[in-house]
């Protein structure tokens, strides 16, 4: 019947993952915290698609609707958000999920070293965990957040016809100056780092 659930009965398997993550970037957080006095996390969300969403994915991909589809096909009913203050904490964060045992790096996309021509930056990771779920992260900085959320905002705005160029043109410029901002927190955040380091010693 139409009214069963894309995912089955594996929707508990996927909080349980979604749960782990979260759990496992939770650590992280607590230990550098502990280590450099810094959070490395800004804040996190995650999520399990919603039925309707993954019904239209797969639509989109020419796959049947079912739970093989949602589960295997694809690769982001399970969705995790890590906004960060410094471009090296999204490289932290990758780094960490990355190392931990039960989890496999099956795709990687870095959008913040390859912006999109649009100027969308980020850092895009599939995980395979425990060999049979798998689960989207996406890390950016709290500016490439700020970015993505009123570029997404203007996307599904569809009273945008006129100066769509102009708008867009707009669009990618605040996304490359943020950007630029973004490297000089980094440097700043080194230098303080640095001073730290040497007064320590
Ligand atoms: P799908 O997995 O089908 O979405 O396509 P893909 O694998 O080619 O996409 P990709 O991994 O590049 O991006 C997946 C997700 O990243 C999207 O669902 C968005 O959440 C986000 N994203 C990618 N590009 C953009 C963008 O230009 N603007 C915004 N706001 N978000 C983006
Ligand atoms: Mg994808």
């Amino acid at each position: 019947m139409g009214t069963e659930s894309i995912y089955g009965d594996h929707l508990p398997e996927l909080e349980a993952v979604k749960k782990r993550l979260l759990a496992e970037i939770d650590t992280l957080r607590k230990n550098v915290k502990q280590k450099y006095g810094m959070d490395p996390v800004e804040h996190c969300l995650a999520r399990i698609k919603s039925e309707e969403s993954m019904r239209e994915k797969c639509r989109r991909r020419g796959l049947p609707e079912t739970t093989e589809s949602a589960l295997t096909e694809i690769h982001d009913a399970v969705g995790i958000r890590v906004v960060t203050s410094f471009i090296s904490d999204v490289y932290l964060v990758r780094d960490y999920l990355a190392s931990l045992p039960d989890c496999r790096v099956v795709e990687e996309k870095d959008y913040i070293r390859h912006a999109k021509p649009n100027g969308y930056r980020s850092y895009h990771m599939i995980l395979l965990v425990d060999n049979h779920v798998y689960a989207e992260i996406q890390l950016r900085t709290i500016s490439q957040d700020t970015w993505a959320s009123l570029e997404h905002h203007l996307k599904y705005k569809k009273t945008l016809n006129q100066d769509t160029n102009l708008i867009v043109q707009e669009l990618k410029r605040c996304a490359d100056e943020l950007a630029s901002t973004d490297v000089s927190m980094q440097t700043i955040r080194d230098a303080i780092f640095q001073i730290q380091k040497d007064e320590d010693r």
